[in-house]
């Protein structure tokens, strides 16, 4: 077994957006399991957009910041290498928030076991994981889509997005994507069976664009991004619209809030709703979700797509790479391979 454990920790806080320099390796030795607990070997590290607010000054958040000098908060699927805990056996697969470093010491607390014979066990960061689960819920208990109705899906090619849009057409939806490039757009549309999609940053209009592609209106919107695509999308919602608030990530490196139009009289005038959620508040849920997911994977109804990074020590490029874009689907850091036991 090694005996140092590589951790990268805040540096800074960020301002704007952050830089590699805001994050930095240390060394620590390999943390030993007490009573009841066990020592987990990272294998993959979930790189996620609500890491940017958990670096920001406390208080702004639903959870607590990461403090400099602190190691970085993330979710880590890994093998338990040594145990005191009863639950938790040397040799399995766990997911758990165990964060950007190479061994972590768990009591168990939020940690559950993965099934490396149901899929890779990467998915348990992605579309098994809170990943699915956000899109799943999100879509499905706040957006309700109904057959034949228009979705349309901010962040499309993302982690959440890619999955939301497919889940919508399973429903019998009409499914139209927004992403930030045109290899995200051909594989939204001929990779993920989108009816429509397009390059946010190649039009000149957003709301031009979406009355062409959304002849019918909008009836259920699922918001990965805020800003100036959430506004178009709004002055094309219908009566009894959904609009889910699942993120905001064109907002979140603004050193300043970006002010908008004024859209809530469109709520009014299409007696619409718009709902926020934290996929948490499903968490009793949640395995029926991840049972659901694993059906459609098996069935090749939903497909899904990694962007993985070498070596702990690239965590914060990868970090920073996603929040700019570079990401098709779920943005990962594979730490190690598993052993050969
Ligand atoms: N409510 C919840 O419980 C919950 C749970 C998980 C995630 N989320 C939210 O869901 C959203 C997606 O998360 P994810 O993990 O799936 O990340 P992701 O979509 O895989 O990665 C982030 C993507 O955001 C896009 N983006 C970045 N800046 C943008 C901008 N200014 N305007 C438009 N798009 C921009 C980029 O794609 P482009 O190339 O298309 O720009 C990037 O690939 C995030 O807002 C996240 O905070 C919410």
């Amino acid at each position: 077994m090694e005996t140092t454990n590589k951790q990268i920790v805040l540096a800074a806080r960020p301002v704007g957006f952050p830089k590699p320099s805001d994050f930095k390796l240390v060394e620590s030795p390999v943390p030993a399991p007490g009573p009841n607990q066990f020592v987990v070997r990272s294998l993959y590290l979930s790189v996620d957009p609500y890491m940017r607010s958990r670096i920001n000054p406390g208080g702004k958040s639903y959870a607590r910041s990461v403090e400099v000098g602190e190691v970085m908060v993330g979710g880590v699927v890994g093998e338990v290498e040594e145990s005191n805990h009863a639950g938790f056996a040397a040799g399995e697969f766990v997911v758990g928030m165990f964060g950007w470093q190479e061994y972590a010491v768990s009591d168990g607390a939020g940690v559950r076991n993965v099934d490396p014979n149901l899929a890779p066990i990467s998915t348990a960061l992605g579309v098994l994981g809170l990943t699915g689960l956000s899109a799943y819920f999100g879509l499905l208990e706040i957006g309700k889509p109904q057959p034949g109705e228009t979705v349309v899906v901010s962040g499309a090619a993302g982690a959440v997005g890619s999955i939301a849009g497919q889940i919508a057409k399973i429903q019998g939806c009409r499914v139209v994507g927004i992403a930030g490039s045109d290899e995200k757009v051909r594989w939204l549309t001929e990779g993920l069976g989108f009816d429509a999609a397009y390059n946010y940053k190649t039009v000149s209009s957003n709301y031009r664009k979406l009355l062409t592609l959304c002849p019918n209106g909008v009836d259920v919107y699922f918001d990965n991004v805020g800003g100036e695509i959430t506004d178009a999308v709004i002055r094309l919602i219908n009566v009894r619209a959904r609009l889910v608030i699942c993120g905001q990530i064109s907002q979140y490196n603004l050193e300043k809030p970006e002010m908008g139009p004024r859209w809530l009289w469109a709520l009014i005038v299409k007696q619409a709703r718009a709902e926020g959620f934290l996929v948490f508040q499903f968490a009793d849920r949640s395995d029926e979700a991840l049972r659901q997911m694993a059906r459609w994977i098996q069935e090749g109804k939903v497909t899904y797509r990694e962007n993985i990074v070498d070596g702990i020590e690239n965590a914060p490029r990868a970090f920073i790479g996603m929040l700019k874009g570079e990401n098709i689907g779920k943005q990962l850091v594979k730490i190690a391979e598993p052993s050969a036991r």
